[in-house]
């Protein structure tokens, strides 16, 4: 093991990059909840001194440039990465934790960063001892955690995953909208066995438990198709998210997220319902909660506790369901933040 992760004093460090931003302001108050000391970092010194000012004791690091980067890192035992588009953070960042001896994890969306990142941070962090965790997030890990829940230890059989993420609205944050921008790679899903090009269908509708109901849903694959496609040996995967809160992504008025309680959370309603067929019979594993951006903030806390504390399964570039005990780790955030539901097995399959 690194030098730098043997310290006891980085045993509970966990470094947030992209401290001010809506997500990382989350992700800092999880880890305070949980007992961890979060190390906020951004490249805007002024934004990153105001953090500062709310976590009284929290020492802030700027990571202007490269060096200034390296040595943010030094001395913690994990990075959690919310300063998107990743396609430009996540090399550089994931690269100087692997270097530090630390874990990375992050909470994109974006299939070709994960890509990236698997493929480019894999060896080193496995000679490291480390973990790289990419899309650790709604957007992504929700979705693998639940699949994998379902596969459980099974090695064949899984003839297709099929996501379907319904939401009542989605009012973005600017990050959101940059990345969006940024990411017009190709979109993939997995047919016969390997990643392909999205070829959309016309939507369709699917029932999402209340208060979300009936919704028309389109193709649209984030994150998860990579992760999955990673581990779980599926013949085909394919996602779909509502038509309407996309409607309200793209249209340039729609205001940014509002926060309705004391946490900072919206009223934002989401459901996340995966339906795996496994040898001919289709089961499904459901999560319904509350505000995307504030969800993902436990998702990628909680990963970070089990790789702190030992309840992961490997090292190297891995998915979320192929290093942690997947229904474990769902059900230590249900019913709150998630409610999980794994147990429906929907029957013979719809062809
Ligand atoms: N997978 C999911 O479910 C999920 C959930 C939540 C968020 N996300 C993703 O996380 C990212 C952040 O979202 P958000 O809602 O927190 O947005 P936000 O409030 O706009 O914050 C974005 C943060 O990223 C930083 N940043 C952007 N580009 C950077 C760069 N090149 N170098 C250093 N810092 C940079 C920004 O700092 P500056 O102000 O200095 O640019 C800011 O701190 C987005 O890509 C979003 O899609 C994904």
């Amino acid at each position: 093991m690194n030098a730098s992760r043997s310290t006891s004093r980085a045993h509970g460090r966990v470094l947030v990059h992209g401290a001010y931003g809506h997500t990382g302001r989350f992700v800092i108050d999880e880890l305070v909840r949980r007992g961890l000391e979060p190390v906020p970092s951004g490249r805007d010194a002024e934004r990153l001194a105001e953090v500062g000012r709310r976590y009284p004791g929290v020492e802030v690091r700027p990571t202007g440039d490269a060096e200034s980067l390296g040595r943010a890192v030094e001395g913690v035992a994990a990075v959690v990465n919310c300063a998107g588009p990743f396609l430009d953070t996540a090399g550089p960042v994931a690269a100087a934790a692997v270097r530090a001896g630390a874990h990375y994890l992050d909470v994109t969306a974006e299939q070709a960063s994960v890509r990236a990142t698997y493929r480019e941070h894999g060896d080193a962090a496995a000679a490291a001892g480390v973990v790289v965790l990419p899309a650790m997030a709604f957007y992504g890990g929700l979705a693998d955690l639940l699949a994998s829940a379902v596969v459980g230890g099974r090695t064949g059989g899984v003839e297709a995953i099929t996501v379907a993420m319904g939401l009542d609205r989605w009012w973005p944050t600017e990050g959101t909208r940059i990345t969006g921008e940024r990411n017009t790679a190709r979109r993939l899903v997995v047919a016969d066995g390997r990643l392909a090009p999205l070829d959309a269908a016309a939507p369709r509708i699917w029932d999402f438990p209340a208060p979300l109901g009936r919704q028309k849903v389109v193709d649209l694959p984030f994150s998860e198709v990579i992760t999955m496609h990673r581990h779980l040996g599926a013949r085909r995967i394919v996602s779909h998210l509502s038509e309407a809160p996309l409607n309200e992504l793209r249209d340039p008025t729609t205001p940014g997220p509002e926060a309705t309680d004391e946490t900072g959370r919206s009223d934002q309603r989401f459901a996340v319902d995966v339906r795996v067929l496994l040898d001919g019979v289709e089961h499904r594993a459901l999560a319904t909660g509350r505000d995307i951006y504030a969800v993902t903030a436990p998702l990628v806390v909680e990963a970070v506790a089990r790789l702190l504390d030992g309840r992961s399964h490997a090292v190297g570039a891995v998915a979320p369901g192929e290093v942690f005990d997947a229904a474990d780790f769902l059900a230590a955030l249900s019913p709150e933040p998630l409610a999980v539901d794994l147990s429906e097995v929907v029957g013979a399959p719809r062809r």
